[in-house]
């Protein structure tokens, strides 16, 4: 007999005077089927089933290469991808011919693991403190101004991202968003505040005392800017304050409405912190121009003293890079130094924070903590870094790439990676907690 579609169907009752098929052969180009191996193809099928992870496909393109994004660099290749040139260049790029740049990173590479054997690992415990303030993961997220160019919820997002992971977020003086709202979208997650000593005092004193009503729990005062850094890149698009579209840049960033739509459907980026400063005026120009002519390149260690002072609390000097200037920040009572070129932003050719850091962790010799900031991409940085003697390391560009690739989901993402590497290296390290890293565990080669 035949099928609907004309195949041969071949019907072996169990018994003549039966009407139930027992056994069904489907003839079918030449090849038999029989039940049996009905059946297995659909068990195929079924496990085939629980082989497909469609969780995979879900959500738009950016969300997914988030969720597959494997490291830090992937994270930076979205944001390249996602972000126009010149806002990409501005968050990526450094000074000069970016040899410092290059070097915070590849720096790393001088350091070799030993590993510990025969340990019991099946815990391993990421938790650590800095300046007092317990984190789940010994990387703080480090001051970068304007992050709402990267995307419009900037500062606010990355705080809550920090506060979810258990660190620390520390609001850049250049922000783009207010040291108030940041606190408000932190929801209680612990907060630095960064500051430079400017030459109005006045509103020096005026932010300390904000960010101390907010809830900040630390001052950051970052000593690398008696200028600022010439980074051609920003020359190279034309790059202003606030963004435009130039002759110059109009092909590169029309390829980027993901981008410019909510850029130009939110409010416009400014520097925040000091909006009040211009005589009411908001623009992004105005206020740069503001905080630039306070920059200030005759402070000294006296202004160090007093600013020390006028926070009286947790206080961390950042862009140290000499053993002996370590030392100084110590007696003018830092609790923490900062080993910081500033992501080779400022001083092209400068030595690298990875570089000195053993030098200046043996000239504080415990009299505070020393951070390392700048260069870190892996869990493998931190970890070298914290064998060395960092308390912890900060990262600028890792997160603000997070940013562009994918708002506060991106700054998640970043830091469930580096968390992911440090537990796995902790793991091969042979070294369950962040406590038992030292010395021991890194050695570079003649
Ligand atoms: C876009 C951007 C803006 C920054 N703004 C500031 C700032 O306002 N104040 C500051 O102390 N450091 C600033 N930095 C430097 C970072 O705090 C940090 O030192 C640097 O990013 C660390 O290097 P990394 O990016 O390799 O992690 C900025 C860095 C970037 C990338």
């Amino acid at each position: 007999m035949l099928d609907a579609s004309g195949h041969a169907v071949k019907r072996v009752d169990r018994h003549p005077a039966q009407v139930s098929v027992t056994r069904v052969a489907v003839l079918c180009d030449d090849r038999t089927v029989n039940s049996s191996t009905l059946r297995q193809a659909a068990a195929g099928l079924a496990r085939a089933r629980t082989m497909v992870d469609l969780r995979q496909a879900e959500g738009n393109r950016w969300e997914r290469g988030l969720r597959r994004a494997r490291n830090i660099a992937d994270v930076r290749e979205l944001a390249r991808r996602r972000l126009p040139p010149m806002i990409f260049d501005f968050t990526d790029g450094g000074a000069e011919d970016e040899v410092t740049l290059g070097r915070n990173s590849s720096g790393f590479g001088r350091w070799r693991f030993q590993p510990r054997s025969l340990v019991d690992v099946r815990t391993v415990d990421t938790s650590t403190t800095v300046m007092g303030q317990p984190i789940s993961l010994p990387v703080v997220l480090s001051p970068c101004g304007l992050a709402r160019l990267n995307h419009p919820d900037g500062e606010r997002a990355a705080a809550r991202a920090a506060g979810r992971a258990g660190t620390v977020f520390a609001l850049s003086t250049g922000a783009s968003c207010s040291i108030e709202d940041v606190a408000e979208a932190a929801a209680g997650g612990p907060l630095w505040m960064q500051l430079y000593v400017w030459r109005d005092r006045g509103v020096v004193k005026e932010l300390i005392a904000r960010a101390r009503d907010a809830g900040y729990v630390g001052c950051v005062l970052t000593v690398d800017v008696p200028t600022v850094g010439n980074r051609e890149r920003d020359a190279a698009h034309g790059m202003a304050l606030p963004p435009r579209i130039t002759p110059r840049n109009v092909v590169s960033s029309a390829t980027r409405p993901g981008w410019w739509w909510p850029f130009i459907t939110s409010p416009e980026v400014t520097f925040e912190i000091v909006r009040d400063k211009a005589a009411g005026s908001r623009d992004a120009g105005t206020l740069g121009a503001y905080a630039s002519s306070q920059i200030d390149p005759g402070v000294t260690w006296d202004d160090l003293a007093w600013m020390v002072d006028a926070w009286d609390g947790n206080f961390a000097i950042k862009g140290v890079m000499r053993p002996g200037d370590a030392v100084r920040a110590v007696e003018a009572g830092v609790q923490a130094v900062i080993v910081s070129n500033h992501g080779g932003r400022q001083l092209d050719h400068a030595v690298s924070p990875i570089d000195v850091l053993a030098d200046v962790v043996a000239a504080v010799d415990g009299r505070a903590e020393v951070i390392l900031d700048g260069g870190v991409r892996r869990g493998t940085d931190v970890c070298k870094a914290l064998a060395l003697g960092a308390q912890a390391v900060m990262v600028g560009r890792p997160y603000m790439w997070g940013l562009g690739a994918g708002g506060e989901a991106g700054v998640d993402r970043v830091l469930e990676i580096l968390r992911g590497e440090i537990t796995r290296t902790l793991t091969l390290l042979g070294c369950p907690t962040v406590a038992d890293l030292d010395r021991s565990f890194v050695a570079t080669l003649p």
